[in-house]
Formats: structure tokens, sequence, C-alpha cells
């Protein structure tokens, strides 16, 4: 079937076609038709983080043009069709209905309601953190399901996902399709937060993750002057839960520190990214390995848009090595705020919910949404 995914939660508005099969079978499959995305960076740069009245004006301006878009690309990349790909070829509409930003999910969700009572299509509702989840399903843009098996076929139940995102730090339990268990969130800041909060105390911009990642990759730790040691919140709570507020003070600190001393702005900005994720990453990577021992999964998945980081996946994969047990690194494609994804997400639960063409009626916001 072929699903239009929508997602306007935070500040992207992101569109996707994909089409998906095989999921009555217990064997998944999906084929990427497009994926677009217009990032509204610029508009929130200067203010240091999103602020949401302009998120959602952004959204107005550009969901349409983002529709069209994707329901182009699609129609070109499948039936070779230079024109939009017609309405009638969508089963499903599927939207991010929370948790999120109140007044950009409202677009995207009044939007998909529109089209759906238009197009007299079925729509659902999908939780944003669950988007997340399903970005380890999707192969990239363009390849078709028969290669697509090597996806889902790597990922066994049950299986612990780490979802790591700019609102979110959790550790899930996947049972099965659809069937979640929160074993530990964080307390606090979100992982990428703490990425985006640091960051600006170093004057890098926003987002910061991307802007952390990029200055640690520059140091080197033989230039190493200055010793700076940052805590692990939480590394060793009895407890799945971690807490980001207080490695937000202590880079406060260390940072005025080395100011006092007259460092170098550039080896500064050098030493305290690459600490910065240092900690970051050793805190998740820690927890992780604590509910591998103890819930002994059969898969190891991370998503949202830290898990662009590279320290992350490949220190993980290191790590979850000699438990002898498959681990998911999403297409860097995925990792961020995306549609494909709740598309995704959308066919699980259009099989377990079944929504007919009037389903819009009943469709709702949830800013607070639980997985
Ligand atoms: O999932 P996402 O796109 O939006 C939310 O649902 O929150 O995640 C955005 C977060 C931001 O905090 C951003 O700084 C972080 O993901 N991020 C990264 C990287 N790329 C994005 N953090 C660390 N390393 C990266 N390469
Ligand atoms: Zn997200």
């Amino acid at each position: 079937m072929y699903i239009l995914g929508i997602e306007t939660s935070c500040d992207d508005t992101a569109v996707a076609v994909i089409e998906a099969g095989g999921g009555r079978l217990g064997r998944p499959h999906f084929s990427v038709l497009s994926n677009v995305s217009y990032s509204q960076v610029a508009i929130h740069k200067k203010f240091g983080g999103i602020v949401p009245n302009l998120a959602s004006r952004a959204h107005l301006q550009k969901i349409s043009p983002t529709v069209k878009a994707a329901l182009s690309r699609a129609a070109l990349s499948r039936f070779n069709l230079d024109s939009n790909l017609d309405s009638k070829f969508i089963d499903l509409i599927a939207v991010t209905r929370g948790p999120g930003l109140m007044p950009s999910l409202l677009v995207g969700v009044n939007f998909a309601r529109a089209i759906a009572y238009k197009w007299q299509k079925p729509i659902i509702g999908v939780n944003h953190i669950e988007g997340h989840i399903y970005s380890n399903w999707l192969p990239p843009i363009g390849e078709f399901p028969i290669s697509n098996f090597q996806f889902s076929n790597k990922i066994k139940f049950p299986a612990l996902i780490l979802i790591v995102s700019g609102g979110h730090t959790e550790l899930v339990l996947m049972k099965d399709y659809g069937k979640y268990k929160i074993i530990g969130e964080t307390l606090d800041d979100a992982a990428g937060e703490c990425f985006d909060k640091t960051a600006r105390i170093l004057g890098l911009g926003f987002p910061g993750g991307p802007a952390i990642a990029a200055e640690a990759a520059k140091f080197k730790v033989q230039s190493l002057k200055f010793k700076v040691h940052l805590p692990r919140p939480m590394i060793n709570s009895n407890d799945y839960n971690f807490s980001f507020s207080g490695l937000k003070t202590a880079v406060l600190y260390a940072h005025n520190k080395l100011v006092a001393q007259d460092t170098s702005r550039k080896v500064m900005r050098q030493i305290m990214a690459y600490e910065i994720q240092e900690a970051i990453v050793d805190v998740l990577v820690s927890k992780t390995l604590k509910a591998v021992r103890n819930f002994n999964p059969k898969s190891v998945m991370i998503a949202g848009g830290v898990a662009a980081n590279e320290k992350l996946r490949t220190y993980l994969a290191e790590k979850i090595t000699p438990y002898k047990i498959s681990i998911s690194l999403p297409e860097l494609s995925y990792t961020t705020d995306n549609a494909a994804m709740i598309a995704a997400a959308g066919y699980f639960n259009y099989l377990k919910k079944k929504p007919q063409k009037d389903s819009w009626k009943k469709m709702v916001v949830d800013a607070n949404l639980r997985l």
C-alpha cells in the first residue's frame, strides 16, 4: 500500500510517500519513494532555539508545497510520471499527532485531516517517538522491497531501543510491533538538548549536536595541554534513567576556567566539544549496556536526531559486539525528523486499528502523547 506521511511536530515541515507491505505476515518491508523536508534552522538560528509561533507560521507556508513536492517526486521515482502522484494511489495518510509543539502539530494534523476528507482516504495519527523507532526499518530512498529484507530481518524481538533526540532520551523495550515499555528516561534535559545548550555556551550555534561533533572531530588528544574532565551524571545509578542538566552546568564552569587561563578560542572549543561528546556518549552507551545485561534483548537499535552522532554509532556498535546480538543503526537520512518514519509507523498502526474513510473526524492533537 502507498502511504503519505506528514510530520510537523517541531521545526521540520516533512512529507514522504512510502510503499509498505508484508506486515500481516510479520515480514514488513518498505520502499521510500520520496522524503522531502523543509528545515527551519535558518529561521530559529538567531534565537539559539526553536520559537514555537515562528515554527507554526513557517509550517503553514511550507506544508502545501512540501506535500506537492513529495507526491511529484514519488510519481517520478515509482511510475516515471512527470506529474503529481494522483491522490487515488494513496491508500493511507499518516500524520504525527504528538508529542511536540502544539502550534506546530496543529498545522500538520489539520492539513492531513483536510486532504483525508477531500480525497476520502483513511488517516492515522502517529506518535513521533514511535516514528523514530521505525526509522530502523527503512531502506535508503529508492531501494525496492527485494533488498529491504536485510533491514527488517536484522531486528528481532525483544528489542532494546535507545531513543535520543532534542526532546527525548528514553530506553525502550519493544516486545513486538506496537508493544513498548519505557524502562528509563531522562529526569531533566534530553541528550540532544544537552548538545544544543552546551554548544550555545561554546558559541557554536544551533543545532548544537552536529556543530559539537564537527569540532570534536578536529580535536587531537596529543595536543592536550589542559585537563578537562566532565562528570558522567547518573552513570552508576541503579536504574535506566538519565540526567543531563548537571553536565550543562559543569560545561559552563570548565569553559569559564579555560577562558580565565586565556586558552585560544579555537583550541578551547575543540577540547570542550570533544569532552562533551565523550561524556554524553559514555552515559548513553553505559546505560544501554546495563539494560542489555539485565533484559537480554535479541537486538539493539538507536533512534532520534542524536543517533546521527558518529561517535555514538561506532562506540555502541563496538561495545555491543561481545554480547553477540544484532545492532541496528538507522540510515543517517532518517535519524533527524522526517516523514518517511512517520509513514512507516502509520503502517503498523493501520494494521492494528484499520481506520475508515471518516477517521479524519476523530483525529486529535496531543502535545504530551506518551509511547
Ligand atoms: O529527532 P530530532 O531531529 O528532533 C526531535 O525530535 O527533537 O533531533 C534533533 C536533535 C538536536 O538536539 C540536534 O542537536 C541533535 O538531534 N543532533 C545531533 C547530531 N545531529 C543532530 N546530536 C549529536 N550529534 C549529531 N551528529
Ligand atoms: Zn524527533
